[in-house]
């Protein structure tokens, strides 16, 4: 366990238990996701030691990297039986202890501004890497906030559809709608942005 201050308040580190219909989006944007869209990724990618998954839901992706090794802090804003609960990471303003890694599914809502705040965060050379829907690569607003700066560094493309259920309800899928794709942005890199398949 580690202790971690966030948002200017004690908070506890996370290496908690994991807990385990779509079409209205809900409320906080919580959709689960499917743990081997990251073990597959770990195939391909090694990550640091240290990793902050900022909007942890019910820890699906964070006990991954628990699985793994790796020494993981996890928040979210809502309480779901995982991590540390009542954390706004838009609104935190300090990184765990060694860590230059933040990793995670997050709200739509709010993608751009997860993006843009963990750059913000991050030290030189830090990641942030994030599963999102393949069209946030397009948009003239995305573009000029995102990738103008050439912070992305590389894209991890699924050819299959990765799930990811609504309230952490995966027997409830029929299917998925959405092509997904890991985003790696690095704070400081200002060059191509290679792109992988993830087979
Ligand atoms: C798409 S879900 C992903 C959950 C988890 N990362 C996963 O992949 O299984 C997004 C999560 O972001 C949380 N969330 C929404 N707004 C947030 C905020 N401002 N700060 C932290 N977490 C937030 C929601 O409660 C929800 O659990």
């Amino acid at each position: 366990m580690r202790d971690w201050t966030g948002n200017k308040r004690s908070a506890h580190a996370m290496i908690g238990s994991f807990v385990g219909a779509q079409s209205v989006r809900e409320e906080h944007d919580y959709y689960a996701t499917d743990p081997n869209a990251l073990a597959s990724l770990l195939k391909q990618k090694q990550l640091p030691r240290v990793v902050y998954e900022c909007a942890c839901g019910a820890g699906h992706l964070a006990e991954v990297l628990v699985k793994q090794g790796h020494s993981v802090v996890a928040t979210d804003l809502v309480p779901r039986g995982y991590g540390v609960s009542g954390v706004d990471f838009l609104k935190v303003d300090t990184l765990p202890d060694d860590c230059a890694c933040i990793l995670t599914n997050p709200p739509y809502k709010y993608t751009m501004e997860f993006i843009e705040h963990s750059l913000e965060l991050l030290p030189e050379g830090g990641e942030a890497i994030f599963l999102l829907n393949i069209n946030a690569l397009a948009g003239k607003a995305r573009y000029e906030r995102l990738y103008s700066h050439g912070t992305l560094k590389e894209v991890y493309v699924f050819p299959k559809r990765v799930q990811c259920a609504k309230n952490g309800d995966f027997a409830s899928m029929t299917g998925s709608a959405v092509n997904y794709a890991w985003f790696v942005f690095e704070k400081g890199h200002s060059g191509t942005t290679n792109l992988h398949w993830i087979t």
